[in-house]
This record gives C-alpha cells, sequence and structure tokens, in this order.
C-alpha cells in the first residue's frame, strides 16, 4: 500500500516536473499546432534577425554609421524576439526548429537583396523585411 502510494506519489511530481499539469487545459492537438505555427514563425524571425545583420554589414554611404548602428539595434530586437518564440515552443513540450539550414527552409520571408549597397536601398529592405514578419505574425493570429 505504501509503495503503491509513493509511487503515485513519484508519478505526479514527475508529470509536474514535465510540463503535465501545466498543460492540463491545452489539448495536444491544440499544443501541436500553436508549436507548429511558432515554428513557422521562428523560421522568419532568424531569417529576419540574419536579415538585419546583412543591413549592418553592407550599408555603405553618408548615412553608414546611423543606418549601421540602426540595424544592429533592430537586429537585437529580433534576436530577443528569437529567443522567446524558441523558449514558449519548448515550454509547449515542442522543439525549437531554429538551426539556419532548417530557417533558410522555412522562412517565409523574401531573399534580402544581395546587390545593394545605398542606405536608401537597405532602409527599403529592412522595411520591407520588418513589415513581411508583421503580417505574417498578424495573419498566423486572425
Ligand atoms: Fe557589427
Amino acid at each position: 500500500m505504501f509503495h503503491t502510494n509513493l509511487a503515485d506519489s513519484l508519478a505526479n511530481v514527475t508529470n509536474e516536473l514535465n510540463g503535465g499539469t501545466r498543460h492540463a487545459r491545452i489539448s495536444v492537438d491544440s499544443r501541436t499546432e500553436m508549436i507548429r505555427l511558432m515554428n513557422q514563425r521562428l523560421a522568419s524571425a532568424i531569417d529576419l534577425q540574419m536579415q538585419m545583420k546583412q543591413g549592418h554589414w553592407n550599408v555603405k554611404g553618408p548615412s553608414y554609421i546611423s543606418l549601421h548602428k540602426l540595424f544592429d539595434e533592430v537586429y537585437e530586437t529580433a534576436e530577443s524576439s528569437v529567443d522567446l518564440i524558441a523558449e514558449r515552443i519548448v515550454q509547449l513540450d515542442g522543439v525549437a526548429q531554429g538551426t539556419v539550414s532548417a530557417s533558410a527552409a522555412a522562412s517565409q520571408l523574401t531573399e534580402y537583396p544581395h546587390s545593394i549597397a545605398d542606405g536608401c536601398a537597405h532602409v527599403e529592405a529592412v522595411a520591407c523585411a520588418l513589415s513581411s514578419f508583421g503580417h505574417e505574425v498578424r495573419d498566423m493570429i486572425s
């Protein structure tokens, strides 16, 4: 009798440690769909993050310093979002698909133009990437 109760207690503790109680109100189907959608956004967010570095590294011209710094600030903001999305996926018992190759395969963003250097062209490319990501996130929510 004692051993049965002890085994049940250990099973309950293990379930809680594994997040069983935390997910009691979210069905497995809902969690699976949330994880799938969040991994799609994670891919685009990682792509967005690296697109900001592409602008940061390659911008040239009279606005170089201000745009170089601005694109790095946007990169850092994107980085914190990437971390948040990935950790939420894992909290839902999913696996964050955050490698560069997985992100490249799943990102919804268009490729950042490789042949631009002018500050205005980079501002347009950065704005386009941010806008696309924003639309993607809003579409997922609705
Ligand atoms: Fe840098």
